[in-house]
């Protein structure tokens, strides 16, 4: 393991405290998803790990919410919170601790830290003019609104005259811009650090941060009329966690703070960091802004624009559309969030796109090694792990290889990178069980060397189940359970993520597939024949398409195609690049996007209908020379393939 030496350290990661006024969505869900992910990674390195989320209790529109539910305030918070917690861990997200900023522990952190800064004068009294966003609970200058509006969410903002203490970040701004420069790695992804910089450079002011009137949340200390401004209040919650005032200097500074980009610049990255100078306590390590998941319209998902994704619900829909358990489910969804978008960009969101990368990857890579490997070890093995005798450690290089380029990933926050990475070994172990053919060595009678196959096939699951623990928990123990390992969690470290550790002697147990596949042909039928309710009593109609004269079709060059090679086009899930023998004396490139229904190797060697005289065409800069014919409109549902051997080349009439 490298010798960092905040290694025996604790961890210490923290989510953005959520307002209650929605309930957990796909954007505070993924957040806190990716939280715990890293959270799990550094507990398998053996971190003593503090992982923090929680709730903003103190906003205005939450009272205002009460109000409107006719509830009192306390009882209404109380029960949000319960459902925050609840909902996370029906996630399986295992936050070390859940904070309230109503929690007296918090209030007092809050009072002190004011007091404070106002005995160094980094807080005064002024009066305030401007603008303020309920909803985003920000104060705005005139020059920052949008057409009168929130220049964030667009919404309306009010008027607001009053006395109010402000916090002198103007003060800061150069000492913050200089940490930003000299510490890289403070702000990731890098886009957002550059936003940052340019957000600080416009000029920062000092911020207003009470509010008049009193009502709910911390008072101001010796000012009884004035309540503190809710972020200031907020922000606070990262050192409550943490024991201030009497900091534990085992957690601070926090390693890794994650949040939404919404939430980077104004707050995280520049109100943040010039409290925590001014109150002189070191920054914390990493600030990981992530991007938006948005709609397919291109908005922003979230409650106020009633295009909400709540992620129980599509966990449950896969577990009914697939038959994998519920458990599972959560855990395809899990990855699904993390493998889908590159960390920091937007990302949107669909069922379908879940589903396609459910059969994908989970269904077709993940579980055709364990499918592939276990009944063989059952039929040829008695179901026991053997030795792995002399011709095992196939996959020691790129095990080593794999694991140190997944760290440097998770380093950076890039999931979707580390999930690509373990997915290679995935496909080596799926290529190495093609070509060693194990049934073949076992006719043979080469038992020594059908033994090391097996041995290094199942070692391998055992490295992927460990790696792809911190994102899939749930459905990593039961591979863990069928290969046998259950009660073996000693052996679930990230140190062991190395070849050759799996016991030989270990029984494996027989299951039933954990990723079974979803029939997305059935699926496509349902929903046409949902669309078209009455379609039994027509009579069908045929669709509307011009016909075409003999003549015209003749002009089509159909040709029988040997797929020789499959490889995945970067940046575009949906499509692969082909290398298809078509007869003629070099085989041909072909983009097609069948990605999406079929994993590379169902292709790999199959006989398929050739549009050889379609016009070139450049696909994401690869040069496509013909189309590959597949039954289906949108997605693609079957390949149009051939009863018997026919050679490459011939017409197809
Ligand atoms: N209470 C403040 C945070 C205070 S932290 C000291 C707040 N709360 S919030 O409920 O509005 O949550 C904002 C966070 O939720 C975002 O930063 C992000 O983490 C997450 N998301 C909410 N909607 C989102 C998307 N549509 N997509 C991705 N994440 C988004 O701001």
């Amino acid at each position: 393991m490298p010798s960092d030496p905040r290694e025996d350290k604790t961890f210490y990661i923290t989510t953005p405290i959520y307002y209650v006024t929605a309930k957990p969505h796909i954007g505070t869900g993924y957040t806190t998803i990716m939280a715990d992910t890293l959270a799990r990674y550094q507990g398998l390195r053996g971190r003593r790990v503090l992982f923090a989320t929680g709730v903003d209790e103190h906003a205005q529109k939450n009272v205002r919410a009460a109000e409107e539910a006719g509830r009192p305030i306390m009882e209404f918070l109380d029960g949000f919170a319960a459902e925050y917690s609840t909902a996370w861990r029906s996630l399986h997200i295992e936050h070390d601790r859940f904070i309230r900023t109503t929690e007296p522990a918090h209030r007092r952190a809050v009072a002190h830290v004011f007091d404070r800064l106002l005995q160094t004068g980094d807080i005064y009294r002024s009066e305030y003019q401007g603008w303020y966003c309920l909803p985003d609970e920000t104060y705005l200058r005139e020059s920052d609104l949008v057409d009168g509006n929130c220049p964030d969410c667009g919404r309306p903002v009010q008027e607001v005259s009053q006395p109010a203490y402000f916090f002198r970040s103007s003060h800061y701004a150069e000492a913050v811009l200089e940490h930003i420069r000299k510490n890289p790695e403070f702000i990731q992804p890098e886009g957002r650090r550059n936003e940052v910089v340019a957000f600080i450079e416009s000029g920062l002011r000092d911020m207003c941060i009470s509010r008049a009137g009193g009502g709910f949340g911390v008072s101001v200390p010796g000012d009884e009329d004035q309540v503190v401004y809710v972020w200031f209040d907020a922000l606070i919650n990262y050192l409550t966690v943490a024991g201030y005032p009497e900091l534990d200097d085992e957690l601070w500074p926090p390693d890794a703070q994650l949040m939404g980009k919404d939430i980077l610049p104004r707050f995280h990255a520049t109100l943040w960091p010039a409290m925590l100078m001014a109150l002189g306590l070191s920054l914390p390590r990493r600030l990981l802004a992530h991007g938006w998941w948005v709609s397919d319209k291109g908005d922003k998902i979230s409650k106020s624009r009633g295009n909400v994704v709540y992620l129980r619900e599509e966990a449950s829909r896969l577990a009914e559309v697939s038959g994998c358990s519920q458990e599972v489910a959560v855990d395809a969804v899990r990855y699904f969030l993390l493998r889908e978008v590159q960390f920091g960009l937007d990302g949107s969101f669909s069922t379908h796109a879940l589903l396609g990368r459910f059969n994908a990857d989970l269904a077709n890579d993940l579980g055709n090694i364990l499918n592939r490997s276990l009944p063989l070890v059952q039929r040829y093995l008695d179901g026991v792990v053997p030795e792995p005798g002399e011709g095992a450690g196939a996959f020691s290089e790129s095990v080593a290889d794999v694991r140190g380029r997944v760290e440097a990933a998770l380093e950076r926050a890039d999931f979707r990178g580390a999930l690509e990475t373990v997915w290679e070994l995935l496909a080596a172990g799926n290529k190495f069980i093609d070509e060693k053919e194990p049934w073949t060595l076992h006719k043979q009678g080469r038992q020594a060397e059908l033994g090391a196959v097996l041995y290094d096939t199942l070692d391998l699951i055992r490295i992927v189940a460990t790696m792809l623990s911190p994102v899939m928990p749930a459905a990593s123990e039961q591979v863990w359970r069928q290969l046998g390992l259950a009660g073996r969690e000693d052996l679930l470290t990230w140190d062991n993520c190395r070849a050759g550790l799996l016991p030989p002697g270990t029984m494996t147990a027989k299951g039933e597939p954990i990723f079974p596949r979803v029939d997305l042909s059935a699926l496509e039928a349902k929903a046409e024949a949902k669309a078209a309710p009455s379609a039994k009593e027509t009579p069908k109609e045929g669709p509307k398409v011009a016909t075409v004269s003999y003549e015209q079709f003749s002009q089509l060059d159909l040709r029988v195609g040997k797929i020789i090679d499959v490889e995945s086009v970067p940046e575009a899930d949906r499509l692969y690049k082909l290398t298809v023998d078509v007869g003629e004396e070099e085989p041909r490139t072909l983009v097609a996007g069948l990605a999406e229904a079929f994993g590379a190797r169902e292709l790999l060697d199959a006989s398929v209908v050739v549009v050889a005289n379609l016009e070139p065409a450049k696909i994401r800069g690869v040069q496509s020379n013909g189309m590959v014919l597949a039954a289906g409109d949108k997605v693609p549902l079957a390949l149009v393939t051939f009863d018997r051997d026919v050679e490459p080349g011939t017409k197809v009439r």
